[in-house]
């Protein structure tokens, strides 16, 4: 039986880092990553047959948890049938009726194969749409890997401790104005969009302060700019419509991905009908995909969407308040700073004695190193946290009381742990 390092090591040889994504090479936080072998409900188990409490969740991807059952059979009937055709399916207007029937500011809706591919046509969409270049994004905000969006991202860049990606040409960012989260900026009639994660998830967990939201919809309207809510992250998790249900704001385009494949790839673009209209073949606007929406993606999107009801938001969001407060008493009573943030299902600890509402207290609050013994004492007593302090958690339909339970009581010796080991560090 090959052991983890033993993996990792061979791995290392033949994917750069031995990873396909950066966040799983444990850069930030030091070792050798568990080496997945199958997943069942909240658990992950690695390829030496340890368990792991999971709170990765593949960063948000499987709202029901591992491999359940219906998600499954779903996926495995759908697949019966052929994995892809290159021609219309009826499983993409299904899916593309539930986000239109829950999200209000949506009128249509695009797929596409990622989260990153949905985030770079939202971006043309508003540049074909107002003939402007300009895009305004906030620091800490992560809206997938492409060219002009990377730019002070947040997640998984800035776990590597860069602010940008080299390769990155400067003419790509040229238009791109990072601004800080949570303060309204002045806007001019050059910008075409304002991208904003309506709950920042990644720089840590940092909900909107009240009036930001709002604030971004005045001044996108008053001057002609369109509003963009990436919600790779928050939609369907943070409610039945997402941001745009909790929040009341109206976007012009939503972003959507993760939950909405049901652990398969897919992401969408979905908004105004004006405003969607310029996609390619209706108007000039060009995007297309192979594998956009896929019918194994589209089977499993909708089944998971249509088991989602406003109960289990709240059972989600009442397991996740359980949960936030039982690390913040564990975690004080280990005298280390803490502040554990939370917004409906999404969490995140910062070892901090100051909240964080933006990328600079973000980074302040990191800075301690605390993060990562935290991280290795959770790891070797069975829960798995993201790998990044930059990273939100993600307890999902699957975990029950008695995972939360036990996931607080190792808390509970993991912040004693990095308390003596930070001590012992200083
Ligand atoms: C808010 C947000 N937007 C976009 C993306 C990119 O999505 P993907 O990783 O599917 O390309 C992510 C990924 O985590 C995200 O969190």
């Amino acid at each position: 039986m090959a052991t983890n390092l033993e993996i990792f090591e061979a791995s290392k040889k033949l994917i750069p880092g031995g990873v396909n994504s950066p966040v799983r090479s444990f850069r930030s936080v030091g070792g050798t990553p568990y080496i997945v072998e199958r997943g069942k409900g909240s658990y992950v188990y690695d390829v030496e047959g340890k368990r792991y409490i999971d709170y990765v969740q593949s960063y948000g991807a499987v709202i029901l948890g591992h491999a359940d059952s219906r998600v499954t059979r779903a996926i495995c009937e759908a697949a019966e049938n052929g994995t892809t055709y290159g021609a219309p399916t009826e499983g993409e207007l299904r899916l593309a009726e539930i986000i239109t029937d829950r999200v209000q500011g949506a009128e249509m809706v695009r797929l596409t194969s990622s989260g990153t591919e949905a985030t770079m046509t939202a971006l043309r969409i508003a540049r074909g749409f107002t003939g402007r270049d300009k895009v305004v994004k906030f620091d800490g905000c992560y809206h997938g890997h492409s060219d002009s969006l990377l730019a002070a991202a947040g997640s998984g860049v800035a776990n590597l401790g860069l602010a940008d990606s080299v390769g990155v040409p400067a003419s790509a960012v040229q238009s791109t104005l990072v601004l800080p989260y949570n303060v309204v900026p002045e806007l001019d009639e050059t910008v075409a969009a304002v991208f904003v994660e309506p709950v920042a998830a990644n720089m840590g967990l940092v909900p909107p302060v009240e009036g930001f939201l709002e604030g971004l919809r005045v001044e996108c309207d008053r001057v002609g700019a369109i509003l963009i809510f990436d919600e790779v992250i928050t939609g369907f998790r943070i409610g039945f419509s997402g941001a745009d249900g909790v929040f009341g704001v109206r976007a012009d385009l939503y972003t959507y991905g993760k939950v909405i494949g049901g652990g398969l790839p897919i992401g969408a673009v979905a908004g105004r009908t004006d405003v969607m209209s310029v996609l390619a073949p209706v108007g000039p606007v060009y995007q297309a995909g192979t594998l956009s929406g896929n019918p194994i993606a589209t089977a499993a999107g909708t089944t998971v969407l249509s088991l989602l009801d406003e109960a289990s938001y709240m059972m989600l969001e009442g397991r996740a308040k359980y949960l936030t407060d039982g690390l913040y008493k564990v975690i004080s009573e280990a005298d280390l700073p803490v502040q554990v943030q939370r917004f409906g299902p999404l969490l995140s600890v910062f070892f901090s004695d100051e909240p964080v509402v933006d990328h600079v207290s973000a980074r302040k609050s990191v800075a301690n190193g605390i993060f990562r013994h935290f991280f290795h004492a959770m790891l070797a007593r069975g829960v798995a946290l993201p790998p990044g302090p930059y990273e939100a958690y993600f307890p999902g339909l699957a975990h029950s009381w008695d995972d939360i339970d036990r996931t607080i009581d190792i808390a509970s010796a993991a912040a004693k742990e990095a308390s003596e080991r930070h001590a012992g560090s200083l």
